[in-house]
């Protein structure tokens, strides 16, 4: 519940549970009503789509480089600049200091106040080429071609609704990124991808980091496919003959 002791408003810009595209510019509006800061996960936006922060309004933005094509353990904070420049640095080595005296420290301008030390420059460059790479194909094609996929996918396993398999979050493929969680029955998802697995397909099974999401649906944990730039409708039939054959081996339908 918001209320004016609220500091701090953080949710994801997509769900990586569900693939719920959320309503980030509207939630931060509420959010600001009590005074709120607002932080938004971008780790399944920014690989996904063009990202404007400005018309989303909110304060800080993260994202990893590993979701995008890149190394991973170097990502990106995009943070409003009055916020930073009021932010005390939280890490301290070199260059995030300006001029250190005995009795006074003034710290460096941003964004070196927050980079102490020597930086990470081979995955900086790894990152900044997974940018390009990305950036060359087209973030609106790339959000196109996977809105186009997904609504094919969903298309494809409602055809399974017979055998047991239940969709989990938006129905319109207009309202989700490229991810699918499903269950199969009462076939407990780990079986579902290990079957997958042997068919060349590779979901994700589990509660996906977001146990409280699953305790509040009731769900011990779902199946997930994923989509991204380099997938084709060949995966997606792949997928399918997978659950078709997992539906088989426990008897459903
Ligand atoms: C929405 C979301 N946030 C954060 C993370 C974690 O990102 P990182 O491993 O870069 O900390 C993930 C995936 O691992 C994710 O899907």
């Amino acid at each position: 519940m918001l209320n004016k002791r609220t500091k701090v408003v953080a949710f994801n810009h997509v769900s990586n549970a569900l693939g719920t595209i959320n309503p980030v510019r509207e939630i931060a509006a509420i959010a600001r009503t009590v005074g709120s800061l607002v932080v938004c996960d971008g780790a399944q936006g920014v690989p996904h789509m063009r990202v404007d922060f400005d018309s989303l309004d909110v304060d800080f933005y993260a994202f990893s480089g590993h979701k995008m094509c890149g190394p991973t353990g170097i990502g990106f904070l995009y943070g409003k600049r009055a916020l930073l420049e009021a932010m005390p640095p939280f890490l301290t080595g070199g260059d995030m200091i300006k001029r250190v005296q005995f009795t006074t420290t003034t710290f460096n301008e941003l964004p070196w106040k927050f980079e102490a030390g020597t930086s990470n420059i081979a995955d900086a460059i790894a990152l900044g080429a997974a940018v390009d790479y990305l950036e060359k194909i087209g973030m609106d094609w790339i959000e196109a071609h996977e809105r186009s996929i997904t609504a094919y996918a969903l298309d494809r396993l409602r055809e399974l609704e017979p055998l047991g398999l239940v969709l989990y979050g938006p129905q319109n493929p207009a309202d989700r990124a490229g991810i699918i969680a499903f269950n199969l029955g009462d076939v407990h998802p780990h079986d579902v991808a290990s079957i997958l697995d042997t068919e060349g397909v590779c979901v994700r099974a589990g509660h996906h980091c977001t146990m409280p999401l699953m305790e509040k649906m009731g769900w011990t944990a779902t199946a997930r496919a994923s989509f991204y730039l380099y997938n084709v409708e060949q995966d997606v039939e792949q997928l399918i003959a997978g659950l078709r054959k997992a539906a088989t081996i426990f008897k459903l339908g």
